[in-house]
C-alpha cells in the first residue's frame, strides 16, 4: 500500500482511499499528519538553513535542547537521527563512565521483551533472537534478565566477573506487546542503580511527548534517569533522535562521538515546534483522557463477546490484546474498515494514533474496531 496524503488522524493512499491512521507512524506523528505548525516550521527554517555539519551550532538545535531539558530533567543533549542512534550512544556514554568511574565495568543490562533499534549494539541490547540471529556475532557487554525481576537486575549488576555499569530500559515495551514495566518496578530500577553505583538509561523513544499520559513515561513513576533517550515523535515526523544527559553520567567530551547530520536544523525546527505545542495545548492530559475512551470502550468489546483478552499502556500507547491469534487477520479486516492499525506478535494490536484525536475520531475508530472484530469472528465461522 502506498500512502500519498496525510492530514491530521487520516491518511489517503495512491488509489484515493482515505484511511483513519491509529499507527500514527507508529508512535511518531504525535500531532497527526502534517500539522500546520510543524509544517511552517520546517519550511521557514528550509528557507533560512538547512544543514551546517555539527562544527557549528544551529539556533533550532540550541532551542530544542533547552526545551527538551525544560521538559524532562537538566542535562546535556547529544544529537542523531533515530531511535537506535541515541541507544548507541547512550550506551558509549555508559561504556566511557565505567572507564571513569567503575573500573572499567561495561555491561548494560537489559531487559527480555525489549526493544531498542537494530544496529549490532542495539540488537545485542534488544536480546531477541529472532531480529540477531542472521547477524552474528553481536558485540559484548549485554546481559539480559527477566521483565518484572528486580532481585535477576541486582543479581546482574554485581556479579563479580562481569559487573553492570548500567540498566537499560523502556518504561512500557512497546515492540514486544505493550508491556507496561510499572511505577513499582521502575522506582526498584531506580534504585538499585544507586545503591549500586550503575547509571540508569531509559529508552522513551517510542513512549516519549506526551504519547502516555504525561510528557516523559518515567515522570508518571516520579523518577529521574541518568540518561534518557529519545526519537519518533521528537522530530515531529521528521528523523530527530537524542540522548539527555543528565550531570551525574555528563563525560562525553568534544571528539568522542558525532553525526553529520544529527540536529539538522530543519528537524530541530520541526521537534521545537512539535514540542511547543505538546507543551502548550497539554496533549499530554488529552493523551491520558483519550486513551482511557479508547481503552474502555475496547474492553466493552468483551460484553459483545468480541475476542479481546486485556488492553494494555497507557495514554495513547495501547496493545489490545486479543484471545486468539487473530492479529494480522484482524489488521487485513480493519484496513478494509478503513482503519490503519498494527498487529505485533500473533495476539496483539497496538495502537499510537496521533495526541490530536478528537472524541468524535475515538467514536470512529471504535466502530472500526468493533465490526472489524465481528467481521473476523464471522469470518471463522463463529
Ligand atoms: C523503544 C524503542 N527504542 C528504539 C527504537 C529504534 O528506533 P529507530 O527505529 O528510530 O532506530 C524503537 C523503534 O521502534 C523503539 O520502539
Amino acid at each position: 500500500m502506498t500512502l500519498v496524503e496525510g492530514s491530521g488522524c487520516f491518511v489517503v493512499t495512491d488509489e484515493g482511499v482515505r484511511l483513519m491512521d491509529l499507527v500514527g507512524g507508529i508512535a511518531v506523528n504525535a500531532l497527526g499528519h502534517c500539522h500546520p505548525e510543524v509544517v511552517e516550521a520546517a519550511s521557514a527554517q528550509m528557507r533560512r538553513l538547512l544543514h551546517t555539519s555539527n562544527l557549528y551550532y544551529t539556533t533550532p538545535q540550541v532551542e530544542l535542547a533547552e526545551a527538551l531539558v525544560a521538559s524532562a530533567f537538566p542535562g546535556r543533549v547529544f544529537w542523531c537521527n533515530s531511535g537506535a542512534e541515541a541507544n548507541e550512544a547512550a550506551i558509549k556514554v555508559a561504556r566511557k563512565w565505567g572507564r571513569l568511574h567503575r573500573r572499567g565495568a561495561f555491561t548494560v543490562v537489559t531487559l527480555e521483551g525489549a526493544f531498542h533499534g537494530r544496529t549490532l549494539a542495539t540488537l545485542a541490547a534488544t536480546g531477541n533472537a529472532h531480529y540477531s540471529d542472521p547477524f552474528r556475532p553481536l558485540p559484548e557487554g549485554f546481559r539480559q534478565v527477566p521483565r518484572g525481576d528486580l532481585a535477576a537486575v541486582e543479581r546482574a549488576l554485581v556479579d563479580p566477573d562481569r559487573p553492570g555499569v548500567a540498566v537499560l530500559a523502556e518504561p512500557i515495551q512497546g515492540e514486544s506487546g505493550v508491556n507496561p514495566l510499572g511505577t513499582e518496578y521502575l522506582v526498584g530500577l531506580r534504585e538499585l542503580c544507586d545503591r549500586h553505583r550503575a547509571l540508569l538509561i531509559l529508552d522513551e523513544v517510542q513512549t516519549g511527548m506526551g504519547r502516555t499520559g504525561t510528557m516523559w513515561a518515567h515522570q508518571a513513576a516520579g523518577i529521574v534517569p541518568d540518561l534518557m533517550t529519545a526519537a519518533k515523535g521528537l522530530g515531529g515526523g521528521l528523523p530527530l533522535g537524542a540522548v539527555l544527559v543528565s550531570k551525574t553520567a555528563d563525560c562525553l567530551e568534544p571528539g568522542d562521538h558525532g553525526s553529520t547530520f544529527g540536529g539538522n536544523p530543519v528537524a530541530c525546527a520541526a521537534g521545537l515546534a512539535a514540542i511547543s505545542v505538546i507543551t502548550r495545548d497539554r496533549l499530554f492530559n488529552r493523551a491520558a483522557i483519550a486513551g482511557d475512551q479508547l481503552k474502555e470502550g475496547i474492553l466493552g468489546f468483551r460484553a459483545m463477546g468480541l475476542p479481546v483478552a486485556d488492553v494494555r499502556g497507557s495514554g495513547l500507547l495501547l496493545g489490545i490484546g486479543l484471545s486468539e491469534p487473530w492479529a494480522r487477520e484482524l489488521a487485513g479486516v480493519a484496513l478494509q474498515e478503513g482503519l490503519l492499525i498494527n498487529p505485533i506478535g500473533a495476539a496483539t494490536i497496538r495502537l499510537a494514533p496521533p495526541l490530536v484525536i478528537s472524541d468524535d475520531e475515538i467514536e470512529l475508530a471504535l466502530e472500526g474496531l468493533r465490526s472489524s472484530l465481528v467481521r473476523v469472528m464471522r469470518d471463522k465461522g463463529l
